[in-house]
């Protein structure tokens, strides 16, 4: 240890030896004075395609640019025309493609390449001959095996590798047909990159018109690796086309067309109340052409024909609306559902007279949702295989409309909007995307507030906001929140003071009725590259690459609030912190040093009690129970802590999670210390 390190020692040694030696500081919970009903749906999710959260991430599909549609954007300056603070330009009619404009591409062969083995030789080309249908599937990839004898076919990297887990069964899935003299089987294999042949299987013969094929792969005992492709591979000369060529693991629950079992998994562990979805940014789309057009992602995905998303990548739309309301099935969330409002990232709002018919469409969609069989939609959600309607109570109409020109026109827009969903589902509560800007006509039910802080400061100063709120607005909706500081994911420091701002949320559940982090996952694969890797957004709450899965502190600060989640605010009446030294940079001595809520957990009687000591010096606090006629010697909960850039990584996934923390010598009033740098969650039994 050098000079310097053993001075810092010296010094905290210093710091938390006069916190210690200090009177206790106080914290009283008025048990028996019970405030305000937390909502049942306070904790849940926020989702978007982002940093490759569907495709390459959530959604099971391993073939990238499987129906070869994956043409790059075009060029833009910069994350759209909007961006945060940017200001605000007159609103205008989306703009239509400008004749000058160069003509789209007809497909791209991205992440696919010729394959060979054995002496086998061909080419790969794209072409429009004979497409499988006239919408999706225009665009196929032909084959010309030029050499016999080996095996020439095309080849499929995936998102990042194609991942082969042991003792595990695929389902590869493909429109195909043969011309030129092909004969003889279509091998379907997945290949490492050194040649291993991981799984196998044939399909013996391929006709001369399209046809749907279905092949089961079963890998063996194989050590997990990544280093893998999925080939279509043929053995005899002549040409070969395909179309839609897909491949997914095994998914959560089994579902066909369904999701990665370890990252619902993670999910499910949170116990989220709810999920906010399409978007972000991705329900408004760059443009027009591509807003979340739910119409489009919806029924067999033969008929998807997948959208850029604004993150600047194509979005197979494979996770389409019935997916995001299966994903709520699977995990009991329920959905938040945003409707699309009219106003595109490029600045460009619908024109005022075609307001009633995207509020129509919004209707339309909130039937596909929650209309029984006899309606059109409900009928059409039957069709696509869900006979039972969603339960369904908050619409969010658009997305961040108080950023660049959105507010323009939003005020009007929502009237329209928050009109016609009225007048057919008064039952409805409608979410105001303007954050805290007021409305001036109609109200909303919620205001969806984003807060981004890029500090532990600026978390903090952030953290105790709600408590001087007048109550006279409407209630509020945090529906993005992330303390930005880690980069793919958040450091300790973030996670904590996340965890500062949710106590304000907690103590004020008579306001905030719903809070959710944003972004939930990133693909952390390739991170060199903002632009074309597999990351937009930095500071991301779950990270992930082809094979493995990760929690940041992030997540376990979110899990432990959300699996600790009272059903009534208990008020903390006396809050005398210590203030120990400490303050981490980014913040300062004056910000509190601890923050914390309380509440009661109806079922058990347990008084739940988070706090969150910011300093880097322990506080002891005598904790008492006003009110309480028991509180019982054992206390059960969870503690976080670590030093400010405590991270996970794919390589050591677990490096900073809860600890269990156990009390025996609860009381009525009794000391307790809440080390420096930590989140700590107690259950105290009143029973
Ligand atoms: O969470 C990332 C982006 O941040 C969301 O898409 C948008 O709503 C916000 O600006």
């Amino acid at each position: 240890m050098g000079a310097k390190q053993l001075l810092t020692v010296a010094i905290l040694l210093a710091a938390c030896g006069s916190a210690i030696a200090a009177d206790p500081g106080k914290l009283t919970i008025q048990v028996d004075k019970p405030g305000a009903a937390i909502s049942p749906t306070l904790y849940g999710l926020m989702t978007e395609e982002i940093n490759y959260s569907y495709d390459g991430g959530l959604y099971g599909e391993l073939v990238q640019n499987r129906i070869f549609q994956n043409v790059p954007p075009a060029p833009r300056g910069g994350r759209g025309g909007r961006g945060r603070g940017a200001a605000a330009a007159p609103a205008s009619a989306p703009a239509p493609t400008p004749a000058s404009a160069p003509a789209r591409p007809i497909g791209s062969l991205a992440h696919w390449s010729v394959y060979t083995s054995g002496g086998g030789a061909g080419t790969l080309a794209l072409d429009q001959e004979q497409p499988v249908n006239s919408g999706a599937l225009k665009t196929e990839v032909r084959l010309d095996i030029t050499a016999a004898g080996g095996q020439t076919g095309l080849a499929n990297d995936g998102f990042w590798g194609i991942p082969v887990h042991p003792d595990s069964q695929y389902r590869a899935n493909f429109y195909a047909r043969s011309g030129n003299g092909f004969s003889g089987p279509l091998t379907v294999a997945i290949v490492g990159n050194d040649g291993t042949i991981y799984a196998s299987a044939k399909v013996d013969s391929v006709g001369q018109q399209w046809q749907h094929h279905t092949v089961t792969l079963k890998t063996g005992k194989v050590a997990p690796t990544a280093d893998a492709k999925f080939v279509l591979s043929g053995g005899s000369k002549g040409s070969l086309w395909f179309n839609l060529v897909s491949l997914f693991p095994p998914t959560f629950h089994g579902r066909v067309n369904g999701f990665r079992p370890d990252l619902m998994q993670l999910l499910d562990n949170m116990h989220p109340a709810f999920l906010r979805f399409p978007g972000g940014n991705y329900v408004e789309g760059q443009d027009f052409a591509n807003r979340f057009n739910w119409k489009e992602t919806i029924g067999d995905y033969s008929q998807r024909p997948g959208h850029e998303s604004p993150w600047r990548y194509r979005s197979s739309d494979g996770m389409g609306l019935l997916e995001f309301l299966e994903w709520c099935e699977d995990l009991k969330m329920e959905p938040v559902l945003a409707v699309y409002a009219g106003y595109n990232l490029d600045r460009t709002s619908v024109p005022a007279e075609d307001y009633p018919r995207y509020a129509q469409e919004a209707v339309e969609e909130i039937e596909y949702v929650m209309g029984d069989k006899s309606t059109r939609w409900g009928a059409q959600r039957a069709k696509d295989g869900h006979p039972e309607p969603f339960k369904l109570h908050y619409v969010e109409i658009g997305n961040e409309d108080n950023l660049g020109a959105g507010m323009g026109t939003y005020d009007a827009r929502f009237a329209v909007f928050a009109q016609a969903i009225r007048a057919k589902y008064p039952q409805l509560e409608l979410i105001s995307s303007a954050g805290d800007r007021p409305l001036k006509t109609v109200q909303p039910d919620l205001q969806d507030e984003h807060h981004y802080p890029s500090s532990v400061g600026a978390s903090l100063a952030l953290a105790n906001s709600f408590d001087k709120r007048p109550r006279t607005g409407p209630k509020v909706f945090v529906g993005e929140w992330a303390t930005r500081i880690g980069n793919p994911t958040p450091q300790f420091s973030a996670a904590m003071a996340d965890a500062a701002f949710m106590c304000g949320i907690e103590r004020n559940a008579d306001l905030v009725k719903m809070f959710c982090y944003a972004p939930l996952l990133v693909n952390v694969s390739d991170l060199a590259d903002r632009q074309n890797g597999s990351m937009q957004w930095p500071s991301d709450m779950i990270g992930y690459n082809a094979l493995t899965s990760f929690g940041s502190p992030a997540y376990y600060v979110e899990k432990m609030f959300y699996t600790h989640k009272g059903d009534r605010v208990l008020p903390i009446v006396e809050l005398t912190p210590q203030t120990p030294g400490g303050a981490l940079p980014g913040t300062n001595q004056d910000l509190p040093p601890l923050y914390s809520a309380a509440s009661r957990d109806d079922k058990t009687g347990d008084v739940i009690l988070k706090v969150v000591n910011t300093r880097e010096g322990a506080q002891q606090m005598t904790l008492s129970f006003a009110g309480a006629s028991t509180i019982r010697k054992d206390a059960i909960g969870e503690i976080l802590s670590g030093p400010a850039d405590a991270v996970n990584t794919i390589a050591d996934p677990l490096h900073c999670v809860p600890q269990k923390l156990e009390i025996h010598d609860a009381a009525p009033s009794f000391v307790h210390e809440f080390p420096g740098m930590s989140v700590s969650v107690i259950r105290f039994k009143t029973r």
